[in-house]
């Protein structure tokens, strides 16, 4: 049977702040956040279920973990603790390349999505760590890390990206949201502000056996080679904030949530059942130019959209929060008119209130992206998929490459790239970068695609096999609450979709100040955390 929807009341996380006040100025924290094995409500007819999850306590760590608010400009340093058991508590799969402790453990590492930062605190999938630092991975550095908090101001989250592990600790909960504030932009803009109208709403999907655990499939979809991996995991229940299905009281007043989709594999089309617009304001880590009202909302795994509703203007007391993403998306199982097909509720009470809030009518110049120079240096970057001959999927890697493969892509620190991603497989895929951030300018069909893509399983280069004669087919709008620097750009299936991407400050073109080129270098990847881990990931290593 299934679990009752919206019986337990959104929660929100714990809040640390990422800076402390001495007078009035403004100075750096140190912070040190645990990884803890506790147990987590998750609905209000299931037993506490086994958790891996964030907190400055085991007693205080919570599913998500706490809400970092940072300030622009006051570094934070992190230093991240290990607490974890001898064993997961999920299945892993050793023929994916896995961090493989030899004296037990759970490796774990930790990665600021969206952050700007040094090498070295990046997170690297080889610089993981076991309980009290037992056992480290060969990239391994430093217990504490450095988040400079120097780009504009935005939602980013931290989550595990231990090597191979990926998809099994972030399904046990290792996530956590951290804003970047910037007094100065965010304050004269007025959106609804404080911790009744400030919320996030942190979506994942899962399943549960019914002894509370969680449940990951442990067979794999070609248990022959792989015994565990499977291409997607995708949960029977939506949970936010924790909570399966859950509801909030709100009042007839505007609200901004700070929507992050969490999930391992599933995407999400957001609606409200009750017609009310979302006026989206941000996009992962940047603000947009101008706020956008927009019925739907489509997140990839890892996107995050800021936005505001009103609800003084619903015409019921009710409202859903709905998804119509298919899944595998685009082209999967729908969800409509089924449990998946629901997300949330909003119970809104009462009559008219004061509200001093306000959907600002500007947001930040920096958003535009201007078109790249012809000389601006260009890359093509494929994305593949291998199955066995009845069409299982066995692996999956950009340009054909490994992540242990040499760096192909080598930008300049403090340049631009304009990068031509070209998807080779049915689904689409949502594309990370660390340090850089992207903003896609042109989404065009190849034509001859059956051509095109026997010529690229043979040769693997677009440029022989000349891409510029595919790339003319119809193209794809890009969604006005997309239009600004993104940590996720959505690669369409059967599409190459054109990135601009900024290895600087983008509000500020400045180079960063600290040295980008150390190892363990950065990464990019496809953030359907299943595919990055077997093995859509590549090394990013930046050149001065
Ligand atoms: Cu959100 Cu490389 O990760
Ligand atoms: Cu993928």
């Amino acid at each position: 049977a299934s679990l009752q929807m919206y019986v337990d009341a959104l929660p929100q996380m714990p809040i640390i702040y990422g800076y402390s006040v001495r007078g009035n100025t403004l100075v750096s924290v140190n912070l040190t956040i645990g990884m803890y094995q506790t147990k987590w409500k998750f609905h209000r007819d299931l037993p506490p279920t086994p958790v891996f999850v964030y907190g400055t306590s085991a007693l205080t760590a919570t599913f998500p973990g706490p809400t970092i608010i940072a300030r622009q400009g006051i570094p934070l340093f992190v230093k991240w603790e290990n607490h974890l058991p001898d064993q997961h508590i999920l299945p892993t799969d050793n023929t994916v390349p896995t961090a493989i402790p030899t004296r037990g453990g759970v490796p774990a590492v930790v990665h600021l999505h969206g952050s700007v930062h040094p090498p070295q605190s990046d997170g690297s999938a080889f610089a993981w760590f076991t309980r009290d630092y037992n056992e480290v991975g060969p990239m391994w550095t430093q217990t504490t890390y450095q988040y400079p908090n120097i780009q504009p101001p935005g939602n980013l989250w931290y989550h595990d990206h231990a090597l191979g592990l990926t998809r099994a600790n972030l399904l046990a909960g290792l996530l956590g949201a951290y804003i970047i504030e910037k007094p100065e932009i965010d304050l004269p803009m007025t959106l609804p502000s404080g911790d009744v109208e400030d919320l996030h709403l942190i979506i994942a999907d899962r399943s549960f056996n019914t002894d509370g655990t969680l449940y990951m499939n442990s067979t794999g979809n070609v248990p022959s080679i792989h015994p565990q991996w499977q291409p997607e995991y995708f949960g029977e229940a939506i949970t936010v904030n924790g909570k399966v299905w859950p509801l909030l009281n709100v009042a007839r007043k505007r609200y901004r949530f700070r929507i992050l989709n969490a999930s391992n594999a599933r995407y999400l089309n957001l609606s409200l059942s009750n017609g009310l617009p979302f006026y989206v304001v941000g996009a992962d880590g940047s603000y947009l130019s101008a706020p956008v009202r927009t019925s739907t909302i489509v997140l990839s795994p890892a996107e995050i959209a800021d936005v505001v509703i009103d609800f003084s203007t619903s015409t019921t007391s009710f409202a859903e929060l709905l998804n119509s993403a298919p899944y595998p998306f685009p082209t999967g199982t729908p969800t409509v008119g089924t449990l998946l097909g629901k997300v949330m509720a909003f119970k809104i009470n009462g009559g008219q209130v004061f509200d001093n809030s306000t959907i600002p009518i500007k947001e930040v110049n920096y958003a535009n992206v201007t078109m790249p120079e012809p000389s601006t240096k260009t890359r093509y970057i494929v994305l593949y998929e291998y199955t066995t001959p009845s069409g299982q999927s066995t692996h999956l890697y950009i340009n054909g490459l490994r992540l242990e493969d040499p760096a192909t892509e080598t930008p300049k620190s403090g340049t631009t790239e304009l990068w031509h991603v070209i998807n080779l497989t049915p689904d689409n895929h949502p594309l990370h970068m660390h340090l850089g951030m992207m903003q896609a300018i042109n989404i065009t069909e190849l034509v001859g695609y059956q051509q095109f893509f026997g010529c690229m399983t043979q040769l693997n280069d677009a440029v022989l096999c000349n891409v510029t004669d595919h790339a003319v087919g119809k193209t794809l709008p890009i969604p006005e609450y997309e239009k600004t620097w993104k940590n996720n750009v959505k690669i369409e299936p059967g599409y190459m979709t054109s990135i601009v991407v900024a290895f600087k400050i983008v509000d500020t073109n400045q180079s960063y100040p600290f040295d980008a080129t150390a190892q363990p270098g950065y990464v990019y990847h496809c953030h359907i955390l299943d595919h990055e881990d077997n093995a859509m990931i590549r090394p990013l290593k930046l050149l001065p």
